[in-house]
């Protein structure tokens, strides 16, 4: 059973709070206003929890929140390791702000999260960015506001990226993004050890919270009138395997169904080699499990596939998603798949293509492989080019286009039920929500519509999402 921050450390916690409040209040007695805080985040839907806990404590602290890191006094960007990308762009902006410090002496800079959990990564900004006045790892996130108070009274960069097999703290603050959605972590960390991730070294062992937690947290906000529910873990099939109590993911998605208010149900992410009978069961029985399922497949190629250390075949692959296909009507599919893992020779890339083209995915996750330090592929040398990488993963991202449009355009016509998110991000005029498949509907609406269940009439189809027309209840 996972280990507990305790309660005496979590009030210790409380008190930092209180502390930062006061400093927040001279702020405003000097300044006329309250400070503000910027808070971005970088990679999965885990991190998007986390600063919602990130924002939570600032937020209980007396910080207001801003958008525009010129107008900020506290910058925390929560960072992300899974690709080399990722980090780049975190080193891009830690640049940018260089110069808005020197304008604004007096603003704190903090990173936290996967990339500085990395050793060689924090050395490397202890070093060159001395401008950054705090950096803590993933396993740090409850003690941030003692390690900002203390960043605050320090004229050097306060670092903890202690390394621990990962215990669990319960009820920090949270601030959510969405009045009607929310994400509800069942469990942390990996012990998978995919050649190529660097996951389970910074986010630390497996450990699940106990179902009452979960259902706790789960009925307080159907409460507040929360009705869409997405259950996170980096891998949910293990979920209850380290528990004393015996329980399973689909044992604890039959749990959540049964909580009123709750609407719908969602989860990511499953290890297609513990996606099991049960749990296509389950989601064929519970009618608020959403018949939406993203089951990574990484590579197509039984090779490919036993050097990332994958542990299932493509044929074990492809009956588990057929046997879910079968048993649960409209269901959509999506996958993460990785072009130019070190090994992958062409023909092991066109086992990809064929396995898109059997799989027929509704849509897909696609990344270029990118080297980490420390996982056992990086140690590989490259099958084939940059240039051919490249080139197949466009060829790979035609064929998968051409699917996810044709899935698409099968919708035209229907009236789908859909949750509505709001305002359309990038078409103003629009309103946009999504189907129980999770398929985006961008529709001419009200704003007042945000946050209730509509019907929609689908009248047009393009590769990522839908159009629709509101059918008003009379
Ligand atoms: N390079 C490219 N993609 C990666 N992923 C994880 N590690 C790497 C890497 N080193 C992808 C996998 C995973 C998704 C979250 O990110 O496809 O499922
Ligand atoms: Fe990474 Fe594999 Fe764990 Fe997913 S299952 S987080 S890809 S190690």
């Amino acid at each position: 059973m996972a280990k507990y921050i305790d309660k005496d450390e979590l009030s210790r916690m409380s008190e930092y709070i209180e502390k930062l409040r006061a400093r927040c209040d001279v702020f405003e007695a000097e300044y006329g206003r309250r400070p503000r805080a910027l808070c971005e985040t970088h990679g999965c839907q885990q991190n998007e929890n986390d600063t919602e806990r990130i924002r939570g404590m600032l937020r209980d602290a007396g910080y207001e929140f801003c958008t525009d890191a010129n107008e900020a006094d506290l910058v925390v960007f929560n960072t992300c390791a899974v690709r080399e990308n990722a980090e780049d762009k975190v080193f891009g902006r830690i640049g940018i702000l260089k110069h808005i410090k020197e304008r604004r002496p007096h603003m704190m800079i903090v990173l936290c999260g996967c990339m500085v959990q990395q050793e060689h990564i924090t050395e490397r900004i202890k070093k060159v960015h001395s401008h950054i006045d705090l950096i803590f790892g993933t396993h740090a996130l409850y003690r941030m506001p003692e390690l900002l108070y203390k960043a605050y009274q320090s004229r050097k960069t306060v670092v903890d990226i202690e390394n621990s097999p990962g215990a669990i703290a319960e009820d920090i603050p949270i601030m959510r993004d969405a009045a009607h959605k929310a994400w509800v972590s069942v469990m942390y960390g990996c012990n998978n050890f995919c050649a190529y991730c660097i996951v389970p070294y910074v986010r630390g062992r497996e450990r699940s919270r106990t179902p009452e937690r979960i259902l706790d947290e789960v009925r307080a906000l159907a409460a507040d009138g929360v009705s869409e529910i997405s259950l996170l873990g980096q891998n949910v099939n293990s979920y209850g395997k380290d528990l004393d109590e015996q329980i399973d993911f689909a044992e604890l998605l039959r749990r959540v169904n049964e909580i009123d208010g709750v609407e719908r149900i969602r989860f990511m992410t499953s290890h297609p080699k513990d996606f099991s009978d049960r749990l296509i069961d389950a989601m064929a029985e519970c009618e608020k499990v959403c018949p939406q399922l993203h089951l990574p497949a990484q590579a197509g190629s039984n090779k490919v596939l036993a050097d990332m250390n994958r542990r299932y075949t493509r044929e074990q692959y492809l009956e588990k998603l057929n046997k879910a296909k079968s048993k649960i009507p409209n269901l959509a599919l999506s996958t993460d798949i990785i072009v130019g893992f070190p090994t992958e020779a062409q023909e092991d890339f066109e086992q990809t293509v064929t396995l898109l083209q059997e799989a027929e995915f509704d849509s897909i996750f696609s990344f270029i492989y990118s080297r980490r330090e420390g996982t056992p592929a990086a140690k590989l040398e490259s099958v084939l080019s940059p240039e051919q990488i490249h080139a197949n993963f466009d060829r790979m991202l035609k064929v998968q286009n051409e699917i996810s449009r044709r899935k698409n355009e099968a919708y035209v016509g229907r009236i789908c039920r859909i949750l509505v998110d709001g305002e359309s991000k990038t078409d103003k005029t629009m309103m946009t929500g999504r189907t129980d498949t999770a398929k985006i509907v961008n529709f001419p609406g009200d704003k007042a519509l945000t946050g209730k269940y509509i019907d929609v009439k689908i009248t047009k189809a393009q590769t990522w999402s839908l159009y629709g027309e509101y059918l008003r209840k009379e």
